[in-house]
């Protein structure tokens, strides 16, 4: 099945700032049930999701909705973004992301025993500085946008990448980690992206006794060391597979590579990952020392080892998919229950300055949560006004039942209202 190949790529390299510049990214996501869209509609229908308990506990800390949502230009985070918060599906042992967090905890406890600490409850509140600064990410960034990260306000966000953490617990003192947890990202719509998802941050700190034996010198031998273990890592979950090495930019490190993969007669990255800018160690008391660091995006990898067709369904209640995976069952392939059909609805309208398909998709989400499945431009011009005109294509889906042309209509109703009100837009 041709699944996953973009899904939730790593941001920061430089040919994903290629695509945002471009504003066909293909990264991250937006959003589910926006508050004032969702009321019109969700007194009459029974589909629509559950309301956020307004309080949730993370790792010992209680967040409340007002932490995360507010009604202040400073922030950006809908309802429906807190109430994933609390899901924590990476925790749950018998759902695919656990399953898969605990096959990359098995790899490394088999190998390397008791040398990595592991952490999946930190919480995904963040400083601008933890998020960005602390991992050298530059200030004009376009990951720094709020069209591409939620703000809770000017100097907090929802993390959008398990690095956040690095700084934090080398400062702790940890030499060897594991980071688990749910990301945030605003980006388009489609089978594979989807506002929250989950990455594993890796990191190994190395001191001069180990290098000084090898004969290398500190980088090379950090970067020789985290090729054989993330190789290692690879087999682990992919078999014996065919393995490249390609070249990466991140702020973060440097050398950096991405590891692909070749999988059902395709090159699939899996990671991104390299050595750890001296910067880093230095300002967080290791200034003596190398490391190596590697995140990788758990749905993009359990997506295509569990046949798992949409980044939707990791969210779903639906028995039908839940009892599928079972604790340690690493790899078993999804069987997937009736497709059920789609339906395409079409609208245009001249866009503005500030128009970003990211923004469209969070109304679009708003409105419509887990039915929609993709959001595509189909067709773009410019007249000799010089105003621009866009079409976009939503394709409504459930994947639990088939939905009503009556429900799809108030659906596409209510987006086309929303669109107009709170883009600015010019319906055509
Ligand atoms: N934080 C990167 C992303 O989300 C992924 C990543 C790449 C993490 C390289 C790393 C690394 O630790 O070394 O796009």
């Amino acid at each position: 099945m041709a699944v996953a190949s973009s899904a939730h790529s790593t941001i920061f390299s430089k040919t994903s700032l290629f695509h945002h510049i471009n504003g066909f990214k293909r990264f991250s996501f937006c959003l589910p049930f926006s508050s004032s869209a969702a009321a019109s509609i969700s007194s009459k229908k029974k589909w629509r999701q559950p309301v956020a308990s307004s309080e949730l506990e993370l790792g010992g800390i209680k967040i409340a909705k007002d932490d995360v949502v507010r009604d202040d230009p400073t922030n950006n985070v809908p309802d429906t973004i807190f109430s994933k918060m609390g899901m924590q599906l990476h925790r749950r042992n018998n759902h695919p992301l656990g399953i898969l967090k605990n096959g990359i905890y098995e790899y490394f406890d088999s190998n390397y025993p008791n040398l990595f600490d592991k952490f999946d409850d930190l919480c995904p509140i963040v400083s601008v500085k933890q998020n960005f600064d602390d991992v050298l990410v530059p200030a004009g960034h376009v990951s720094r946008s709020y069209n591409d990260t939620y703000y809770v306000d000017s100097k907090t966000v929802l993390r959008c990448h398990t690095s956040a953490h690095q700084a934090e617990l080398l400062r702790r003192g940890h030499t060897h980690f594991l980071v688990t947890g749910d990301v945030y990202r605003r980006d388009s719509i489609d089978s594979t992206h989807y506002p929250v998802f989950h990455q594993m941050e890796g990191v190994r700190v190395f001191t001069p006794d180990n290098w000084e034996a090898s004969g290398l010198d500190p980088t090379s031998y950090a970067a020789e060391d985290l090729k054989k273990s993330l190789e290692g890592l690879a087999r682990h979950l992919f078999g014996a597979v065919e393995m490249r090495w390609i070249d990466a930019y991140f702020p973060f490190t440097n050398p950096s590579y991405e590891l692909e993969i070749y999988f059902k007669e395709k090159w699939m990255e899996v990671l991104g990952c390299g050595v750890m800018e001296q910067e880093i160690l230095k300002s967080n008391g290791r200034s003596d020392s190398v490391a190596w660091a590697f995140g990788l995006g758990l749905e993009r990898l359990a997506m295509v080892l569990f046949d798992i067709p949409d980044i939707r369904l990791f969210w779903t209640n639906d028995e039908r998919f839940t009892s599928q995976f079972s604790e340690g069952q690493m790899g078993v392939k999804f069987k997937p229950f009736s497709k059920y059909p789609p339906c395409y609805k079409d609208m245009s309208f001249w866009i503005n300055e500030s128009f970003t398909e990211n923004n469209l998709c969070e109304v679009v989400r708003g409105i419509a949560g887990d039915l929609v499945e993709e959001v595509s431009l189909i067709d773009n011009f410019t007249n000799k006004k010089g105003l621009t005109s866009h079409c976009y294509r939503i394709a409504y889906r459930s994947m639990e039942r088939s939905l009503t042309d009556e429900e799809i209509n108030d659906l596409q109703w209510n987006v086309r209202e929303q669109v107009q009100k709170k883009l600015n837009v010019v319906l055509r």
